[in-house]
């Protein structure tokens, strides 16, 4: 009894295998997305049943969600992200209130009500401010990797304000920094909380309540997630492998039949 649940996201296309009878994820990896989604979800399904040594008749229901998600009408459910990153998390943590997820392209930020139950969200899919995007251009212009800006930042020792909410003048402030002589840990740590602030903008219009979860591919950066933390006054709480909350989400659910 194994569930199959794929995130197709937006950056990177996420597969996790649950299984059903010991409640408990027993496989997860991700690709990038690349041009064609079909090619690496197919890739990463055939490199998961070899590695189990199952086969697709050991697959009893397919759950997919994600920005790509309408690839696969084959698929037994086809789930909104909110959904299933709301069920990732709720394995997890049963107790989460709120859920922080900031992938590739966006943002979103799920209230969990007293029940388990989605109660609201909010979601930023218009500006790349706030979204790895942005950290991505930022890892570029500081000439190191994505991975690498959370240690950068944490050894900043002066505070700099970013102060444009649009991604492509904060480039332009960076530079501008970089021009004058500003350290890259310090530049680090103001792209992390100019992301942090904008978060937490987000969230006005939600009621949200703490425990609060962070997750997607973006709260890998331990200095985003302590930026973040700091903005909210909680303690953030990031799974072992945040990339891949949606896709258990969508393994979860799949023997719900919902098209979306
Ligand atoms: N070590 C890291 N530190 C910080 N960010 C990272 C790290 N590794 C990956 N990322 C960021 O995570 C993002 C991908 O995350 P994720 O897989 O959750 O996105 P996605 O689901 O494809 O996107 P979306 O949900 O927006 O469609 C990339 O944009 C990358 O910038
Ligand atoms: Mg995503």
């Amino acid at each position: 009894m194994i569930k199959l649940g794929i995130d197709v996201g937006s950056r990177n296309s996420k597969i996790v295998l649950y299984d059903t009878a010991k409640g408990k994820l027993i496989y997860s990896a991700f690709v990038g997305t690349e041009v064609s989604p079909k090619q690496s979800v197919k890739m990463l399904k055939e490199t998961a049943l070899q590695s189990l040594e199952i086969d697709d008749s050991n697959i009893t229901t397919f759950g997919v969600t994600g920005y790509g998600r309408k690839l696969f009408p084959e698929a037994n459910s086809i789930l909104s992200e909110i959904t299933c990153h709301a069920a990732g998390c709720l394995h997890f943590f049963p107790t989460v209130r709120t859920i922080i997820d900031i992938g590739g392209q966006d943002a979103k930020i799920i209230s969990i009500d007293t029940h388990g139950k989605v109660a609201d969200f909010v979601m930023n899919d218009k500006c790349a401010a706030g979204t790895g995007r942005f950290l991505e251009m930022t890892a570029l212009r500081l000439g190191c990797e994505i991975g690498e800006l959370s240690l950068l930042a944490t050894k900043s020792t002066k505070d700099y304000k970013l102060t444009s909410t649009c991604a492509v003048f904060a480039e332009s402030e960076i530079i501008g920094m970089m021009a004058s002589a500003v350290l890259a840990s310090d530049i680090a740590r103001s792209v992390h909380r100019s992301v942090a602030k904008r978060i937490v903008s987000q969230m006005a219009g939600l009621a949200w309540e703490p425990p609060v979860i962070f997750t997607g591919g973006v709260a890998l950066n331990k200095d985003l997630g302590f930026c973040l933390g700091k903005e909210l006054g909680t303690t953030m709480i990031i799974p072992l492998d945040p990339e891949i909350t949606g896709a258990l989400g969508a393994a979860i659910l799949s023997s719900i039949p919902k098209q979306i």
